[in-house]
């Protein structure tokens, strides 16, 4: 995982919009996040934590077949953050792209690159979650619900076809859901290829378009209901008992969000872990970012049953069981 140097604490944000770092704690335990500093673009964060993921796993760029890139946040409205990232990793010519699926975006990745390797066209997968969100927000009172909760960073892993039969650690199972009637509860509106004749206006960008627009208790409501629910789906497809889960890390959109369905799946603050205190909310690379720290912090151990779950624009909501 990489997370840009510049720290951004609550109290930075209180000066520049009506917030206080006591509200941002308590409604959603959020300290601070990272900001990108100027030069700094998202292709950067995602090929420092794919040069981390590489190195750890003793391979090099040519060892992969290909790059799967999640993220809501691309470097340029086309093409997407991956074909940067595959320019600055000299990736050859193997296949790159960005997916789409939001806060969920790193699931629907896993699933897709599970996918490619059990038909046996790729063998080696990079899976990265990417974003940068500090550029696309309205630093001001009214967007204060959506600006104090989102950050910056990426995350990394490798997939590999696992063909020896004593080794059990891998997928066991990958589910997800999207909901499009909901589409517009959470989304950025401008600029639209739907918009005649230019896709922004300055009238857009002076209506705000340009910047998410969340309802942020409707997303909350749907959220706690639907990451149990596909999280419960996921352990019955892959026929493993809540018990028997070693760590659940789930998308760290808001820390209330995650104790909510703690709660209701009666799991103990032990079998969690968050780092959204220090990096907020960001997006398809959150899940990436916690494994990595997971696993840096002793908290995650090969053999271990981890759960991953996540709820977001789209709405998309995803679990992914695994054996670490
Ligand atoms: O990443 C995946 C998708 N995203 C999520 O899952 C996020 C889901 N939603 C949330 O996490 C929460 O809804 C928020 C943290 C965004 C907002 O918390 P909330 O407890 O739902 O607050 P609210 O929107 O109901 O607003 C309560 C009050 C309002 O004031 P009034 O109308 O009661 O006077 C807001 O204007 O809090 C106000 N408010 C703020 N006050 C201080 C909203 N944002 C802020 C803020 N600082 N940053």
């Amino acid at each position: 995982m990489y997370v840009p140097e510049r720290v951004v604490t609550n109290d930075e944000l209180g000066a520049l919009m009506d917030t206080s770092d006591e509200w941002i704690q308590q409604r959603t335990g959020i300290r601070e996040r990272r900001y990108i500093e100027p030069g700094q673009m998202p292709a950067d964060l995602a090929q420092a934590a794919c040069e981390q993921a590489l190195e750890a796993a003793g391979l090099e760029v040519d060892d992969l077949d290909f790059i799967l890139l999640a993220t809501l946040s691309s470097q340029h409205e086309f093409p997407g953050t991956s074909f940067f990232l595959h320019e600055q990793l000299n990736a050859g010519n193997i296949p790159c792209l960005d997916l789409r699926a939001q806060c969920s975006g790193f699931i629907y990745a896993l699933n897709f690159a599970d996918g490619l390797i059990q038909s046996g066209k790729s063998r080696r997968v990079m899976v990265v979650g990417c974003e940068v969100q500090s550029t696309g927000i309205d630093r001001t009172t009214e967007g204060r619900d959506v600006a104090v909760i989102f950050g910056d960073g990426a995350g990394a892993v490798i997939l590999e076809a696992n063909e020896d039969e004593n080794d059990s650690a891998g997928i066991l199972d990958i589910t997800v859901h999207s909901e499009g009637k909901h589409a517009r509860r959470l989304w950025i509106e401008a600029p639209s290829s739907g918009h005649i004749p230019c896709r922004l206006t300055q009238e857009m960008v002076e209506k705000k378009l340009h910047f998410p627009y969340m309802d942020g208790r409707y997303v909350f409501k749907h959220a706690v209901t639907r990451m149990p629910e596909v999280l419960k789906e996921s352990l019955a497809a892959a026929s493993i008992k809540i018990d028997d889960v070693d760590l659940f890390l789930f998308h760290q959109a808001n820390l209330r969000i995650n104790e909510f369905v703690a709660q209701k799946l009666e799991i103990d603050d032990d079998r969690t872990f968050s780092n959204i205190e220090r990096f907020g909310n960001c997006s398809a690379a959150s899940i990436p970012m916690l494994l990595a720290e997971a696993e840096r912090n002793g908290k995650l151990k090969a053999g271990q049953i981890v759960t991953l779950t996540a709820f977001g624009s789209g709405f998309t909501w995803g679990s992914a069981v695994l054996r670490w």
